[in-house]
């Protein structure tokens, strides 16, 4: 565990960048510390390995207050990412990786080989190791700082902006990437970012701080989603929170349909004004088609696994229907049935409410027969 207790930051010119923060970083979660540009997010971060100290307050690690630690035995638990990676440009790939190991001691073919481990956890293959910094990618370039980062096994990692400079198709791959590792490694992250939705995405806590160095909020992205603390953190966190709330509704409990199901490509009219989903022998879709005789059979778009995807996804995949209704597969990617927008939305609702009064965190109920 990270415990700021009550940690102000005051420059040599008078500037508080951190002001009263008082918070826990629970061991083996990843927290966020998100804000606009100035809000001491990089000064709050670097008090914890100690490249900056608090004016007063006090920062523990594991209940250790860490002004009476070394820094440099400190700094060995705690792994650094930063924004533009930091590597070595004059290092081969391997040889950036492999130097926290190389300095802690271990032989050089030893840290090669934790160096080429790591990299293969990071997603990167064998045939990068020999290359430059120069010659990677951004995105390849900040999986190096990540793996260097983790060379030497640190319980605590701290990144600052780290996938900022990265465009935004290769940011969402790093984003996920690290969720990937972390579900492995369950590391003691605290990473910072001014971006409110990068936040939400991998923190299992955020800290909201404000400009002045305050801290605005603490709490999961639910619960910042439901109920923002003041104005700030509303704006803050934009204006379709709703609609982002539903990332974490679970669609297990969605009233699926059967009836507009149909197997078979058949042309014939089936009568009235609706849509119905052509399925093949082995209940797979084949797509949407009108009632009527002459009408084409439409792509059904990306299908959602009840429990697997988040009620966010299935109201995506309903809008962009023609038919209004999103179509549930097994694993398999066997048709379960089909479910409206509207049902979705009702789900979202009863979810949402649930929530606010404070039930259990079981939500999108059954819609009442
Ligand atoms: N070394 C420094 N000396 C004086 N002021 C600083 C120093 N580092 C940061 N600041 C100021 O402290 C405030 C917080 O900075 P910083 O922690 O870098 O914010 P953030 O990372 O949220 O952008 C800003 O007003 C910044 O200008
Ligand atoms: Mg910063």
């Amino acid at each position: 565990m990270i415990t700021f207790d009550n940690v102000e930051k005051r420059y040599s010119d008078g500037t508080v960048a951190v002001n009263g923060l008082s918070l826990e970083v629970p061991t083996g979660s990843l927290t966020v510390f998100v804000g606009p540009s100035g809000c001491g997010k990089t000064t709050s971060l670097r008090m914890i390995n100690r490249m900056v100290e608090p004016t007063s307050g006090r920062v523990l690690v594991g209940g250790r207050d860490i002004r009476d630690e070394d820094p440099h035995l400190l700094r060995r638990g705690i792994g650094y990412v930063i924004q533009h990676a930091g590597l070595f440009p004059h290092r081969t790939v391997v040889d950036n990786v492999a130097t926290v190991p190389r300095l802690l001691g271990a032989t050089r073919k030893q840290a090669r080989a934790t160096a080429m481990d790591v990299l293969g956890r990071v997603g990167l293959g064998k045939e990068l190791a020999q290359r430059y910094p120069a010659q990677l990618s951004g995105g390849q370039q900040q999986r190096v700082g990540v793996a260097r980062a983790l060379a030497a096994d640190p319980p605590i990692l701290l990144m600052d902006e780290p996938f900022s400079a990265v465009d935004p198709v290769v940011r969402k791959e790093l984003q996920q990437e690290l969720l990937r590792l972390q579900s492995e490694l369950a590391k003691t992250i605290v990473l910072v970012t001014h971006d409110i939705n990068e936040a939400i995405t991998l923190g299992d806590r955020v800290a909201v701080l404000r400009p002045g160095g305050v801290l605005a909020q603490y709490a999961t992205p639910e619960d910042l989603l439901t109920s923002p603390a003041d104005e700030f953190v509303a704006g803050f966190l934009g204006v379709d929170r709703g609609v982002r709330l539903m990332s974490f509704f679970s669609s297990a409990d969605l009233p699926l349909r059967q009836d507009p199901v149909v197997t078979g490509t058949g042309t014939e009219d089936l009568g009235g004004d609706r849509w119905i989903l052509v399925v093949d022998e082995d209940s797979r879709p084949l797509g949407w088609r009108g009632a009527r005789a002459d009408s084409t059979i439409v792509p059904v778009g990306r299908p959602f696994v009840p429990g697997r995807d988040p009620l966010r996804v299935v109201l995506d995949a309903a809008v962009l229907s023609p038919s209004g209704h999103a179509v549930a597969v097994d694993d398999d990617g066997r048709v379960l049935g089909v479910v409206s927008g509207e049902d979705v939305a009702a789900a979202a609702r009863s979810g949402h409410n649930g929530r606010a009064a404070d039930a259990p965190r079981a939500v999108a109920m059954r819609k009442s027969p």
